[in-house]
This record gives structure tokens, C-alpha cells and sequence, in this order.
């Protein structure tokens, strides 16, 4: 198994991010996934999302933001060849650490209803589907 890195996500990964992203089925793409859009949301969130690294190569990633109040945690992916290693499951835990830390008690994601193994991931590691709950969205 080849030795995996892991580090805060910075600006400057964003080319190599938006291109494991949009091959990714699972992740939705959209205008807000710019350099611009990265920014921001690093700036607002400091530390908290990261990067998983191997050969100098990113094959995984996770943003992590929180309102004050919850936590979120957008576009976790894992490069195809490296899954099933426990990379998701590290970045995500990296990501709860930090919230936790910062007095963050509950965190949030949104996932498509059909990604069936998005969702057993999840579960597997502990998440509860909110079935109770749907959601609503207003685009400026
Ligand atoms: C979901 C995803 C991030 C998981 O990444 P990963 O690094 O392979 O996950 P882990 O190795 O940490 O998996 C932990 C556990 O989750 C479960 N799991 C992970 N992938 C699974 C799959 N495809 N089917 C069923 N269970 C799965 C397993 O129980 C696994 O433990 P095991 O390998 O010991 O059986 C990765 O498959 C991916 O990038 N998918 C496409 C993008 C996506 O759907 N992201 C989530 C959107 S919110």
C-alpha cells in the first residue's frame, strides 16, 4: 500500500481538485467550484478541509465548514484507485477533530439519495440518515 499523506487543503489545489472532482461521479460540480469559490470558503473555514496525498499526487479530499452553530462537510472524495484503505474515513475524522476542537458539536452532509455506496460509507462509519428531514434550497 503506497504511504499517504495528509494536509490542510490550500488555494493552489484547486486545478487539481476541480479535475478529481467533476470525474467523480457523486460529487456535483457547479459555478460555485471556482478558484474564487475555494477561497473564500478556506478563508472562512481556516484548517479544516484537507487533502490526502500520495507521489505527490492528491487522492483525496474533503471541505469542512461550519455556521457557528453546525457543522458541513461538502465534495468528499477518494481517488478510485486508492479506496478501501480507510483514506475517507481518516479525512473525515480529521475534519470532526477540528470542529470538535473549535466547539462544533454536530456536523451535517448532503448526499444524493441514489448514491447507494456514498451512503454505505457513510452509515458504516457511524452517520445517520435523516430520513425525517428533506431540504431546501434558494439560488441568489
Ligand atoms: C465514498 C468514498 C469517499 C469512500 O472512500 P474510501 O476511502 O474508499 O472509504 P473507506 O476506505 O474509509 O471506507 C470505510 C468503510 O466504508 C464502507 N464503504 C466504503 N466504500 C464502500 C462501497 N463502495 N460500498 C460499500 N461500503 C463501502 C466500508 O464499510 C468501508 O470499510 P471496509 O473497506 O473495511 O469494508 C469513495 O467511494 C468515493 O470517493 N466515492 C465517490 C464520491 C462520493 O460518493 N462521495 C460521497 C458523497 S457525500
Amino acid at each position: 500500500m503506497a504511504t499517504v499523506r495528509y494536509r490542510e487543503m490550500i488555494p493552489v489545489d484547486f486545478d487539481a481538485l476541480h479535475d478529481l472532482w467533476s470525474q467523480t461521479p457523486g460529487v456535483g460540480v457547479t459555478k460555485r467550484d471556482s478558484p474564487e469559490g475555494l477561497s473564500f470558503f478556506l478563508e472562512r473555514n481556516p484548517g479544516l478541509s484537507a487533502i490526502a496525498e500520495s507521489g505527490g499526487q492528491i487522492v483525496g479530499a474533503i471541505m469542512c465548514g461550519h455556521d457557528g452553530r453546525n457543522g458541513y462537510l461538502h465534495h468528499l472524495v477518494v481517488y478510485p484507485p486508492f479506496r478501501r484503505q480507510g483514506i475517507a474515513s481518516r479525512l473525515v475524522q480529521r475534519s470532526l477533530d477540528l470542529l470538535e476542537q473549535i466547539g462544533v458539536q454536530k456536523c451535517h452532509l448532503f448526499i444524493h439519495r441514489y448514491n447507494e455506496s456514498g451512503l454505505k460509507f457513510w452509515e458504516s462509519i457511524g452517520w445517520k440518515e435523516r430520513i425525517e428531514l428533506t431540504m431546501a434550497s434558494y439560488m441568489f
